[in-house]
């Protein structure tokens, strides 16, 4: 199976979780990426199921409404009862890194809102130590190279992420040369930094489910 076959397969399966755990009515969160594109495409033919969707950029409020789906403002919301997303890296607990399409602070945001979090990734993405992929920083401009010296005593190596700015008007810095044994410290140590809005580590905040999409199937991991 290709990368996208597996995307597709984990982006159908997670579209069937959210049928059976998402009650009729209820709000769905929505994240960011091309695995969560196909759960948008998945979730489409469900939609008169829902009342709609959050969406966690502006790339994907723009998909869930060419497909009719109503998008809600998250201050209108209390309660998302299933968020879909996907994952850079996620690790054997269910820690994250998140934010290679930049949109890591409003995932954050509704993540933090909904009462359960599955993640859709393909095989690639599961790690044993999370830190390969550049661990992404959304900064406020101003401080960027405040928080690019304070990521160095930390070890890593940030790169600002060229030409891109995130729908919150903000920077990118990319920091390589990590390898995250605490991800949860380092989650808590890196957003202490002036300057910094979040990181990408979703480890305070796992997902509590997995759907991962293997060449013998989709597994699901709790
Ligand atoms: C965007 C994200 C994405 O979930 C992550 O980058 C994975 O993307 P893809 O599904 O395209 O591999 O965090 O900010």
């Amino acid at each position: 199976m290709t990368q996208d076959e597996l995307k597709q397969a984990v982006a159908q399966a997670a579209a069937d979780y959210v049928a059976q755990n998402a009650p009729a009515g209820s709000i769905i969160g929505v994240g960011t990426g091309s695995t969560a594109n196909f759960f948008i495409d998945a979730l489409a033919p469900l939609k008169d199921r829902y009342q709609g969707a959050v969406a966690s950029s502006e790339a994907t409020r723009q998909r869930l409404e060419s497909h009719g789906i109503t998008v809600l403002d998250l201050n209108d919301v209390a309660d998302i009862p299933v968020y879909v997303d996907g994952a850079d890296e996620i690790d054997a607990g269910l820690n994250m890194i998140k934010g290679g399409g930049g949109a890591l602070t409003r995932e954050k945001i509704v993540a933090a809102v909904a009462k359960t979090f599955v993640c859709i990734a393909d095989g690639s993405k599961l790690v044993e130590v999370m830190g390969k992929f550049p661990l992404p920083v959304e900064v406020i401009p101003m401080a960027s190279a405040h928080v690019a010296r304070e990521l160095l005593k930390l070890g890593g190596t940030p790169v600002l992420r060229a030409g891109f700015v995130t729908d919150n008007g903000n920077l990118i810095l990319d920091v390589k040369d990590l390898a995250i044994t605490d991800p949860k410290g380092l989650e808590a140590q890196i957003n202490q930094i002036t300057g910094v809005v979040t990181n990408g580590l979703f480890a305070l905040r796992p997902a509590n489910v997995l759907l991962l999409g293997t060449a013998e199937g989709v597994k699901s991991i709790v």
